[in-house]
């Protein structure tokens, strides 16, 4: 126990982590549509981990690249920073998105959220069943024990309209045909995404620019952490619960000290404080641009924002490459 913790500051600190969240999607830029999902990533998390470790913090990695067994480097506990600063919990996710990018297919991004030491949700690398809506409606207005269908008909009623009114984003897989089937036999629309569910939550944090008002569907549990840290800064509500399919994946858990393999998380139980979120477009997309080249520049766009203010900041940066 460190007798003089340093605070954390996340106003000083936010602008270090749009430079870090930058400078991998910088990276993995000059990877877009060369169809290499495995050096994409490589180039995003050589140069996060570059820029994080410049950071004034005592950072530990707890929702990295996998298991130290497994992930060279942004493995889970991991220690980053200079050491010289407040003792803080790192989520990241240095491409969202690897096969996006290697076929240059929109939204793409780079992801990364830092809060105080011990509040976010150490998530293993399993799947979380996910369900997210935006901002304004009362709490539980859906909730994980509805069916699809009841939520679809709970929202529309909540928003004031009809079922046709609603929108529902849901990750294209074979394991998720059911529940299309039952969104759409309430006259709901689906926009199918290929990957990245951490987009696909945030979406639902601007129903009026993106038109979707609900996510629902099974994805990995780390992203579902990380579209906890961007709905607490913006506003909205989502559950999740752990998926296990053997034992390796249950011994993960509690390896990561989960004892309750069935509980539901909600947004705050996954993010426990504050928390500042930044992702920066590596492919175009509906929430960011993606990175823009000209000869000898590139530009970027972050979206950097504060749980404690849910101030939400769209910052473009050029740099000469
Ligand atoms: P990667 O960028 O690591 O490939 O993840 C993309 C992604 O679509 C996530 O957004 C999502 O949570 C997960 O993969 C879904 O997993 P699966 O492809 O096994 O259904």
């Amino acid at each position: 126990m460190n007798a003089n913790p340093v605070q954390f500051h996340d106003r000083m600190l936010s602008l270090g982590l749009a430079r870090v969240s930058e400078a991998a999607a910088m990276a993995s830029a000059r990877l877009i549509g060369r169809g290499d999902e495995k050096a994409a990533d490589q180039a995003a998390v050589n140069a996060m981990r570059e820029q994080l470790n410049m950071l004034d913090i005592a950072g530990v990695v707890v929702i990295g690249e996998g298991e130290r067994d497994e992930a060279p480097m942004l493995f889970i506990g991991e220690e980053v920073g200079t050491g010289e600063g407040p003792a803080v919990d790192i989520a990241l996710d240095p491409l969202e998105g690897t096969t996006l990018t290697a076929k240059d297919m929109p939204n793409a991004l780079t992801v990364i959220a830092m809060a105080p030491r011990g509040t976010l949700l150490h998530a293993p690398d399993v799947y979380m069943d996910k369900l997210a809506i935006g901002p304004g409606y009362e709490p539980d207005t859906v909730t994980m024990d509805m069916s699809p269908a009841e939520r679809v008909r709970a929202l529309a009623a909540a928003k004031g309209g009809e079922t046709e009114d609603i929108t529902v984003c849901v990750l294209e897989r074979p394991r998720h045909e059911e529940m299309i089937a039952e969104i759409r036999s309430t006259g709901a629309a689906i926009r199918l995404i290929t990957d990245g569910d951490v987009a696909g939550v945030i979406h639902c944090a601007e129903p009026h620019l993106t038109g979707i008002d609900m996510y629902m569907g099974s994805g990995g549990a780390p992203e579902g952490v990380l579209a906890a840290a961007a709905l607490k800064c913006m506003g909205g509500q989502m559950y999740g619960r752990l998926l296990f399919r053997n034992d390796d994946e249950r011994g993960r858990a509690a390896k990561a000290g989960i004892e309750d393999l069935d509980r539901v998380y909600r947004r705050d139980d996954m993010v426990t404080q504050d928390v500042i979120f930044a992702a920066t477009g590596v492919t175009d997309g509906s929430i960011l641009p993606g990175v823009k080249r000209e000869l000898g520049y590139l530009t970027t766009e972050t979206l950097l924002m504060r749980s404690k203010t849910g101030s939400v900041r769209r910052m473009s940066y050029r740099n000469p490459s």
